[in-house]
């Protein structure tokens, strides 16, 4: 934007406030109406991009024109994750607070990498994580930081039990001789964060073992063992163990606390993905989730999965949090005079120096709902996924593909049961029904493979889902089956 001697200038102060009304009420007219649009768009791959210009642009713009082209071009050509219909996932979820939240971090804009540089958001984080801390009933023991996901979570985790297991790596890297060939295990249903780390950190993504799960998708305990000893008779040196506390398939729960005495017994780091299950401990209901957590050496919670927080927002517990802070401080001399004199500085607790102030967003939404509110949505999520569950155990032609746990329902058409059509016919049936299904606009699922077989997948976890919205999606899944396979 220029004024007519050519110079720069922001936005004049009364234009700015005109705009933001107008922003307000697009907010809030995009959230009435988000039911009526489609859950996912019917754009070819390639099409939005052709509708926008690929020169960057050379002269300012007017808000009115950009915000024409997002209403034109880009929500057009958005997936709608927080509209009800959307049960793709863990069930996606929008509110009221968490945009509040959003929109008042924007102005702020802070770095939140030292206390210096800005005392209330570092402030105000360790006092959002140790808000969760409490309610997860975990000691005092664990410390916590704020990441943007669970994956740099569990990188970081893998990164101190590697320091701990070779105290020269931080230094040395991995040419020190003498560095062992070291293992990570976890259970086939394990998400692929695991591998991930394992590639970023020098590991070796062969190096994760997947260990075998039982017939409830959990992990088998003995196969961990077995595979251990495996191991150690071949001279290759287990590091950690990572267990979770709802799996992203079916959202199934590790045995945590014969895995945690597995670990104690080889002195090996425990990391807890509990990614999505662990926001769970929430509810007193679910407080044997917990059992085990004490023992482990980290906990990964991603709040931006269940517990309400927008993305991103994924909490990394370390119990004695000092020893995430040794592997990690680097005080480079232009941000000394900033380090000073503070108790706290998080650009120490990982690789990442630049921080946004994620804690805010949290704040003001935890504030909103409370325990309470919290505890009674996620209820509500969890009747949901047991009334679906229950349409799908009533009908002839469907059945459920993996217990019901939390808010996710894994499920197959199976035409008729014990009918003669080849498995990997039903399969693609059931992928046929979740792209059909997509492709309508009208909902919008996933599906996965379940011991070899593809399954259809719902997550709920939406504050707008209602039992209405629930029924219009099994009507719409029972029918395409039904029309695919009369095909
Ligand atoms: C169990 C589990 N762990 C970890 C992750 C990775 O989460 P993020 O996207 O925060 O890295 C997921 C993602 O869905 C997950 O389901």
């Amino acid at each position: 934007m220029k004024d007519r001697h050519d110079n720069p200038r922001d936005t004049p102060p009364e234009e700015f406030r005109e705009q933001l009304h107008r922003l307000a009420d697009w907010v809030a007219d995009y959230r009435a109406n988000l039911e009526q649009l489609r859950v996912a768009p019917n754009a070819l791959p390639g099409s939005i991009q052709r509708a926008l210009p690929s020169e960057p642009p050379n002269t300012a713009e007017s808000f009115e024109k950009i915000l024409a082209d997002i209403d034109r071009i880009i929500v057009p050509g958005m997936v709608h994750w927080g509209h009800p219909n959307f049960l793709a996932y863990f069930g996606w979820t929008v509110t009221g607070p968490s945009i509040l939240g959003e929109i008042i971090t924007a102005p702020l804009n802070v770095n939140a990498m030292t206390w210096r540089t800005s005392p209330a958001a570092t402030e105000l984080e360790a006092v959002v994580i140790d808000w969760l801390r409490q309610w997860l009933d975990l000691s005092t023991e664990f410390g916590g930081v704020i990441y943007d996901t669970a994956s740099v979570g569990v990188m970081h985790a893998l990164a101190v039990a590697r320091e701990e297991a070779a105290p020269s790596t931080r230094k040395f890297g991995l040419t020190s001789r003498g560095l062992p060939r070291f293992r990570v295990y976890t259970s086939d249903q394990a998400h692929s964060s695991a591998e991930k780390a394992a590639i970023a950190l020098g590991l070796g993504e062969e190096n994760v073992v997947r260990v075998a799960s039982d017939s409830d998708f959990r992990m088998n305990v003995r196969a961990l063992r077995e595979a251990m000893a495996r191991d150690l008779a071949q001279n290759l040196k287990p590091l950690a163990v990572i267990a979770t506390v709802g799996t992203t398939s079916t959202a199934s729960v590790d045995p945590i606390p014969e895995i945690a005495k597995v670990c104690r017994e080889n002195n090996i780091w425990l990391h807890i993905d509990g990614a999505y299950g662990g926001g769970f401990a929430l509810l007193p209901e679910f407080k044997s989730l917990t059992e085990g957590w004490a023992e482990a050496d980290s906990i990964v919670i991603n709040p931006h999965k269940t517990l309400f927080v927008p993305l991103d927002f994924s909490v990394l517990y370390v119990r004695n949090i000092e020893r995430l802070r040794k592997v990690f401080t680097l005080v480079p001399e232009y941000l000394r005079g900033d380090t000073i004199e503070a108790e706290k500085n998080y650009m120490d607790y990982g690789i990442q120096l630049g921080r946004r102030f994620r804690a805010l967003k949290a704040w003001v939404i935890w504030r909103s709902f409370g325990r309470e509110g919290m505890v009674a949505f996620m209820r509500e999520h969890l009747r949901l996924a047991r009334l679906f569950g229950g349409w799908v155990k009533g009908s002839s032609d469907f059945e459920l593909s993996a217990p019901i746990s939390m808010g996710v329902v894994c499920f197959r058409f199976v035409a008729a049961p014990g009918s003669s059509i080849p498995d990997t016919k039903v399969d693609r049936l059931n992928s046929k029904i979740v792209e059909q299904v997509n492709e309508s606009g009208n909902a919008y699922l996933t599906q996965t493979k379940l011991r070899g077989r593809t399954v259809i997948r719902i997550g709920l976890g939406n504050v707008l889902t209602t039992e209405r919205h629930l029924r219009v999606a099994w009507d719409l899944i029972r029918e395409t089956a039904h029309s695919l396979n009369g095909r």
